[in-house]
């Protein structure tokens, strides 16, 4: 049985064109685009967007479901999180897959695997984040990476958790360097953060806001050139996580400008909050704990103006929630002990849109940043991505006029806040399809737990 959905009358919206189409879909792929109405397609299912945008669903490269952090799991699973992520027009999620200290890549990944199968509603791939470098862990990379798994995070703060010191960190650079892999890197100097936190606390300076002060921007800026230069002596691409500080965003617009494989990503907290959230009283800062750290607001501008010139390339979540009531909490009295991450995985897609019509980017940086560049980085270009024949048919109908105000008395992901509390923004996911079935209906979720598939990738298709 095949079925055809023909999209009619909207302005599809890729990284590299605005076009008005119609757009064909015969079972789970793109098969054409038209000039609108040139084409009288049959159909078993017509949508009108006739004034709205056709775009690509969302590639969110950095996702965090039921991450153990801190004696406790991030709140949503890949059922709840996928769901959210799909109202938010986010057809793709890249999780993080953990291997503990002591065991091998295969068992991190195998867990991995039994959390997300047959739970997600979007589809859904992986990273490996590496905590113990040794010569059984180089050589699974190739394996992985041969199953589809090609990115590799590790983390230069942490440490004692995930934390890799350098030589560690440069052999598996080097590894990558053999192999295609893409080692990404969590850029803060953990060592000298862990002093700095040891002291604070004996200062009595327990409260959220002093973790932004001990995670210092130049503690992330310093990690960030040195993961830089020794990715540059193993001769590999190296694409750095969650970038908050003007400081790091210089040292990656330096290497780039060395001409360097370098890439950065960074999340719409560090371009929509600030330290004033941490600071918020009553503990209310905790909502707002994770790493690298919420900064002061002169941060951000350099973080646009990183996203317009290419010096960044990715906006990803980083979407790690955890409740504020029995999960943040665990750090009252001590914000060392407050689980790090935000919620985000439904916010992307509109915050980026709000940055449209604020002027910071254009329409078509919108979709590259949030679609195209996360697939192309992560080797799922042009099944994910894009609108073109032959794509998977994850398409978004977006109303760009809808008016909202972001709450979690509304949101879907399993968190008992929003870190955009009373946000208005401009725009709103109204259909989505994930590969041809309809997951949103005119704000109606149809989707179903299960529909989602592991998604296999292929290696960095970014490289210059
Ligand atoms: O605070 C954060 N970012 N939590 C998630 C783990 C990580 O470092 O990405
Ligand atoms: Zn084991
Ligand atoms: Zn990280
Ligand atoms: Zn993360």
């Amino acid at each position: 049985m095949s079925s055809r959905t023909v999209i009619r009358g909207g302005l599809v919206i890729t990284a590299s064109d605005e076009i008005h189409a119609d757009v064909l879909i015969e079972d789970s792929r793109i098969t054409a685009l038209a000039t609108p109405g040139a084409q009288n397609w049959s159909a078993d299912r017509t949508i009108d967007a006739t004034g709205k945008y056709v775009i690509p669903g969302g590639v969110d490269a950095h996702t965090h479901m039921e991450l153990p952090f801190g004696g406790t799991f991030a709140s949503d699973t890949f059922e709840t999180g996928t769901r959210a992520a799909a109202w938010g027009g986010t057809t793709t999620i890249v999780d993080f897959a953990v291997q503990s200290v002591g065991h091998t890549l295969r068992e991190g990944l195998d867990t991995w695997h039994a959390k997300a199968e047959g739970n997600c509603a979007i589809d859904y791939a992986f990273h490996m984040i590496v905590s113990d470098v040794n010569q059984e862990t180089l050589k699974e990379m190739d394996l992985l990476i041969e199953e589809g798994v090609t990115s590799f995070k590790q983390f230069m703060a942490y440490p004692g958790v995930f934390y890799s010191d350098d030589g560690q960190i440069l052999r598996a650079m080097q590894r990558s360097a053999e192999n295609g892999g893409l080692i990404m890197m969590h850029a803060e100097n953990g060592i000298a953060i862990d002093v700095l936190v040891e002291q604070a606390l004996a200062r009595g300076e327990t409260d959220p806001r002093y973790h932004g002060e001990v995670r210092k921007a130049l503690l992330e800026a310093e990690a960030t050139h040195r993961a830089i230069r020794l990715a540059q002596v193993a001769g590999a691409p190296l694409y750095v996580v969650h970038v908050s500080a003007m400081e790091a965003v210089a040292e990656l617009a330096r290497a780039r400008d060395e001409g360097l494989n370098v890439f950065g990503e960074t999340c719409p907290q560090y371009l929509f909050l600030s330290t004033d959230n941490l600071a918020e009283p009553g503990f209310e800062g905790a909502k707002y704990v994770c790493s690298t750290p919420l900064r002061p607001k002169e941060h951000q501008a350099r973080l646009w103006r990183g996203l317009r010139t290419n010096d960044l390339q990715v906006v990803s979540t980083d979407h790690c929630p955890f409740c504020f009531t029995g999960q943040k909490e665990l750090g009252r009295g001590d914000f060392s002990r407050i689980p790090n991450g935000l919620p985000g995985v439904e916010n992307r897609m509109d915050l980026l849109h709000q940055a449209v019509v604020d002027g910071h980017i254009s329409r078509r940086r919108w979709i590259e940043i949030a679609c195209a560049a996360p697939a192309r980085m992560f080797g799922l270009y042009p099944k994910k991505g894009t609108i073109t024949p032959g794509a998977d048919a994850d398409v978004v109908i977006y109303d760009p006029h809808a008016e909202q105000v972001m709450s979690a008395e509304t949101h879907h992901m399993n968190v008992d806040y929003s870190a955009y509390e009373g946000k208005r923004v401009t725009g709103r996911v109204e259909t989505v399809l994930s590969r041809g079935e309809l997951v949103i209906d005119q704000r109606e979720y149809t989707g179903r737990a299960g529909h989602g598939v592991f998604t296999p990738r292929s290696t960095c298709q970014y490289l210059t």
